[in-house]
C-alpha cells in the first residue's frame, strides 16, 4: 500500500483491571512531522505510548505500520518494526555506564562470543558526536543527573534504526539549553523522515514544535488536526474541558517584618548561608551542572555526611537524615521519583500521609479516620486521578505521581518546604492549583526554597532568587528579575 500513512492506530484500547485507560482511539500520522499527544495527567498518553512500544498489548483495536496491521509481543519486536521510545519514568540502569545502557541486550560482540568493549565505546563515540550530545561513555549512570540520564535515554532511541520516535515528556527535567538541544535533534530526525511523536505538559513547547496534534481526554480522543488550527485556549478547553486562568505577576512578601529563618549549610567548599523571612519563597537558579538540586537535598540534610544547621527563632537543630529533616518540619519534595519519592508498592493513601503519620496517630496507631479526611480533600484538590485510594503509587500516571508527593509534603505541615521541580510532569490545570497551594503556603508562614527549571515558572513564585555554583551560593536577584538577568548573572558567575 503505496499511499498508507506511516502510522494508524484504529480503535485503540487498553484496560487495567477496571480502569479504561485508553478506549477507541483512532489517530493517523504521516512521517516527517511532529504529532503531539496532549491531556491531562492520566488521560492515556503514556498508555498509547507503551501499547506503541510492545511494552503491553492492547486491550482492542490495531495498530498499522505503512498500512500493515503489527502484533507486538515484546519491546524488542516494536523497536525491530523502527519503533524506538524514550519513557517518562526512565529506565536506565544506574549500576552500568552510559555506553552499557545505550547497547543493552545488543551489545557488540567479538567473533568468539564476548563483549567487544572497544567496539562498544567506539560505535558510542560516533552517536554522541552525530547528535552533540555531551556525554561519557564510560561514565556510571547512578553519577549522572536526572537530565544527563534523559540524554542517555535518547541515546538509545537514536542508537537504532528508527522510524517512529516516541518522546514521552523528554523535557520535564531539562533546562532551557538542553531543551534547546533536545528541540535541535528531533529538527534533524524530522529531515531525516522519523514520525516524532512527542508528550509534554508545557504547552509553549508543544506549539514550538509540533505539526500535529492529538488530545485525550480520559482516554478518548476528543481532537486531532494541525496545530495551526488552535490556539492555547483552544487546546487548554479541549485538554481539561474548560480554559484555565494562567496567571502573570511579581510575588510579593505579604509581611515583610515577621521572625527569621537561618540556615547555615556545610559544604566541600566551606558553609553556605541562608536568611529567610518567614513564609519567604526563594528560587535556586544556575547553569545545568551548577548545583542547584545539590544544595537543596543538603538543607534537607539529604546528602550524606553534610549536615544543616537551622535556626528558626528562639530554637535550633540540626538536620542530618530525611528522617531528621521530617521530624523537625524540613521536607524535602524530589525531583527525582523514582530515586527517593515514591513507595512504588504502597498505596496512594499511604503515599500522601507518609511524612505525616506523628501527627495522625495517637499512641503509635495510626488513626484511619483521620487519615483518609487529612488525604482525601488534599488529593481532590490537586485533581489526583486515581482507581481508589488503595491502589499501589506505581499504578499512577507520571502526573499523578507528582501530585501525591506535593500532597504529601503539604500534609507534612512544613516549617520549610524544598520543592525540586514541584510541577514536573504536571497538567496545566493542577499545575495552577500547586501554584495557589505554594501561594497560600507563604501566606501562612510556610518558607520555601524552589528549584525549577522553567524560568518563568520560577519568577512568577519567587519573592528572591538566588544564583547557584558549585552547590554554593554566589548570586541574589530580587522578585522582578527578568529570565534575561538570570541567564545573565549565572553566567557571569561561571
Ligand atoms: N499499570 C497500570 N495499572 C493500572 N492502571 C494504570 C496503569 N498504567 C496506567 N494506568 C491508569 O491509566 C490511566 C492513564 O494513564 P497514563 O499513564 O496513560 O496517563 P498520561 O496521560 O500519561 O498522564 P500523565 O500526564 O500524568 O503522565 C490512569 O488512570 C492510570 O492510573
Ligand atoms: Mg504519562
Amino acid at each position: 500500500m503505496l499511499d498508507a500513512p506511516l502510522l494508524e492506530l484504529r480503535d485503540l484500547g487498553r484496560r487495567f483491571g477496571a480502569v479504561r485507560a485508553l478506549a477507541g482511539v483512532d489517530l493517523t500520522a504521516a512521517r516527517g512531522q511532529v504529532h503531539a499527544l496532549t491531556g491531562a495527567n492520566g488521560a492515556g498518553k503514556s498508555t498509547l505510548m507503551n501499547l506503541l512500544a510492545g511494552v503491553y498489548p492492547p486491550s482492542s483495536g490495531e495498530i498499522r505500520i505503512d498500512g500493515r496491521a503489527m502484533q507486538f509481543n515484546s519491546p524488542l519486536q516494536a523497536r525491530e518494526a523502527g519503533i524506538n521510545t524514550v519513557y517518562q519514568e526512565l529506565t536506565v540502569l544506574p549500576e552500568l555506564s552510559v555506553a552499557e545502557n545505550i547497547w543493552l541486550g545488543r551489545e557488540p560482540r567479538t567473533r568468539s562470543g564476548l563483549l567487544d568493549r572497544r567496539a562498544m565505546l567506539a560505535r558510542s563515540a560516533t552517536l554522541l558526536e552525530e547528535f552533540h550530545l555531551p556525554l561519557d561513555p564510560k561514565r556510571r549512570c547512578a553519577d549522572l543527573n536526572l537530565a544527563t540520564r534523559q540524554l542517555v535515554e535518547i541515546a538509545r532511541a537514536l542508537s537504532s534504526s528508527a522510524r517512529i520516535l516516541s518522546l514521552d515528556e523528554p523535557t520535564a527535567v531539562l533546562s532551557p539549553s538542553e531543551r534547546r538541544r533536545l528541540f535541535d535533534i528531533v529538527a534533524e530526525l524530522k529531515r531525516r523522515g522519523l514520525l516524532i511523536l512527542f508528550v509534554s505538559h508545557r504547552l509553549d513547547e508543544v506549539f514550538e514544535i509540533a505539526d500535529e496534534v492529538t488530545v485525550l481526554r480520559n482516554g478518548e480522543r476528543v481532537f486531532s488536526g494541525p496545530m495551526a488550527s488552535l490556539d492555547r485556549d483552544a487546546l487548554v478547553r479541549h485538554m481539561v474541558g474548560h480554559t484555565v486562568d494562567e496567571r502573570g505577576r511579581v510575588p510579593v512578601l505579604a509581611d515583610p517584618q515577621r521572625p527569621q529563618l537561618q540556615i547555615r549549610v556545610h559544604g566541600a567548599r566551606g558553609a553556605t548561608e541562608l536568611t529567610m523571612k518567614s513564609g519567604e519563597i526563594v528560587g535556586l537558579a544556575g547553569l545545568v551542572g551548577a548545583g542547584r538540586t545539590r544544595l537543596a537535598r543538603r538543607l534537607a540534610g539529604r546528602e550524606a555526611g553534610m549536615k544543616a544547621d537551622y535556626r528558626v527563632g528562639q530554637k535550633q537543630f540540626s538536620i542530618d537524615s530525611a528522617a531528621a529533616g521530617i521530624r523537625h518540619g524540613v521536607i524535602y519534595l524530589t525531583e527525582d521519583r523514582k530515586r527517593d519519592g515514591l513507595f512504588a508498592n504502597l498505596s496512594v493513601l499511604k503515599n500522601t500521609s507518609a511524612a505525616a503519620l506523628p501527627s495522625l496517630s495517637r499512641l503509635g496507631v495510626v488513626d484511619r479516620a483521620a487519615e483518609r479526611s487529612a488525604v482525601v480533600p488534599i488529593l481532590q484538590r490537586l485533581r489526583l486521578v486515581a482507581a481508589s485510594l488503595r491502589v499501589p503509587a506505581s499504578e499512577l500516571s507520571g502526573g499523578n505521581q507528582q501530585k501525591l508527593l506535593f500532597g504529601r509534603a503539604l500534609l507534612a505541615k512544613p516549617i520549610l518546604l524544598i520543592c525540586d521541580e514541584p510541577t514536573r510532569g504536571v497538567d496545566v490545570g493542577a499545575r495552577e492549583e500547586i501554584y495557589a497551594l505554594i501561594d497560600t503556603l507563604s501566606r501562612e508562614g510556610v518558607t520555601m526554597v524552589l528549584v525549577c527549571s522553567d524560568l518563568k515558572e520560577l519568577l512568577m513564585l519567587c519573592h528572591r532568587l538566588l544564583v547557584v555554583r558549585g552547590a554554593a551560593v554566589v548570586a541574589e536577584l530580587p522578585a522582578g528579575a527578568s529570565e534575561r538577568d538570570i541567564v545573565g548573572a549565572a553566567t557571569e558567575v561561571a
